[in-house]
């Protein structure tokens, strides 16, 4: 706990928190390289991944209210529970219990990212409560120290505060940035009906991998560094992979063929984006990235196909 609460502290906060609505967008992402390690005791796996914020966003907006309280539009947000399982109210009740203010803020999601899809739609949404609640409750933490709270409501959480792109260890709380300089890469998002359970998906590649039916995993990212320092899209192609795709495509065999449409339609390179089942492709510039997703859309291969361009800040203030 960084400060105590006291009653008497309430005109004080009143005055150094946000009294109207506090909007804060964030993004979705994508796994340049992910790379999965042996299964913990802790029933995680080690990784070693780099992420990527794409411009695919969430927007989180918090009023002052005398409880906590959560209300949502968008895509699929009807399956998503509004309750204390929401991982929205965990990281504001986290933020308050671990500050000592209480929990008390009126939020509401406008949501875009789709749900189970690979894109870590929920740890952005998380990572949203977490800024959000900070500058309405004026606590002001520093995105470290967000980011410790983060990492205990999910692997991908701490990365969302900080966005652009950034090399991911331990089970991928563990965030430090990637200096490659300012790039602009266009990608496009292809949606499939439906989601994967992230816990399915790693399960799937321990069973896979146990029956020798899963290729050698990903060694360290360093390739994928140096395609990111050169700036060439064609480089960088060459140089994505995702251990978990194996996984996502035993589980989904569809989506071979929308991978292949993909690379057919003009993509550098295509894969399933973390553990699915969105696939990313990355294209050679924008009107390339538009073309691409008009083609798959209209090969039937997707539910939607949407254009973004990365790498994109974590989640702010706007
Ligand atoms: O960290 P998060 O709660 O998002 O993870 C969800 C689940 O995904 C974990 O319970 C675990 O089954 C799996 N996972 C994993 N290894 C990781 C991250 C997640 O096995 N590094």
């Amino acid at each position: 706990m960084t400060e105590a609460w006291r009653p008497d502290d309430d005109d004080e906060r009143a005055r150094r928190g946000a009294s109207g609505p506090v909007k804060v967008r964030v993004p979705a992402k994508i796994n340049l390289h992910l790379g999965v390690g042996p299964l913990r005791p802790d029933g995680y796996h080690e990784l070693n991944t780099i992420y990527h914020a794409i411009a695919l966003h969430d927007e989180l907006t918090a009023r002052r209210g005398d409880t906590l309280t959560l209300t949502m539009e968008g895509e699929g947000t009807g399956e998503l529970a509004l309750d204390e399982e929401n991982l929205v109210i965990r990281a504001a009740r986290a933020l308050a219990e671990h500050v000592g203010v209480p929990a008390h803020a009126r939020l509401h999601l406008r949501k875009q990212i789709p749900l189970a899809a690979g894109l870590a739609g929920g740890s952005a949404d998380a990572a949203a409560a977490l800024v959000a609640c900070d500058t309405l409750w004026g606590t002001n933490l520093s995105r470290d120290q967000l980011a410790l709270i983060a990492a205990d409501l999910g692997s991908d959480v701490p990365f969302l505060l900080y966005g652009g792109t950034a090399l991911g260890t331990g089970r991928g709380e563990a965030v430090s940035p990637v200096l490659a300089r300012p790039t602009t890469w266009h990608w496009v998002v292809a949606v499939a009906d439906g989601g994967i359970s992230t816990p399915v998906a790693f399960r799937e590649l321990d069973r896979l991998r146990a029956d020798g039916a899963a290729p050698p995993p990903l060694t360290a990212a360093e390739g994928l560094l140096a395609a990111l320092r050169q700036r060439d899209p064609a480089v960088l192609a060459e140089n994505l992979g995702n251990d978990l795709q194996v996984a996502a495509l035993s589980l989904r065999p569809a989506l071979a063929a929308t991978l292949k449409a993909g690379e057919a339609a003009g993509a550098l390179a295509g894969m399933v984006s973390g553990s699915g089942p969105t696939c990313v492709f990355l294209a050679a510039d924008g009107p390339s990235a538009n073309r691409i997703a008009a083609e798959l859309e209209a090969a039937g291969v997707c539910r939607a196909a949407r254009t973004a361009t990365g790498a994109v800040p974590g989640a702010r203030v706007i």
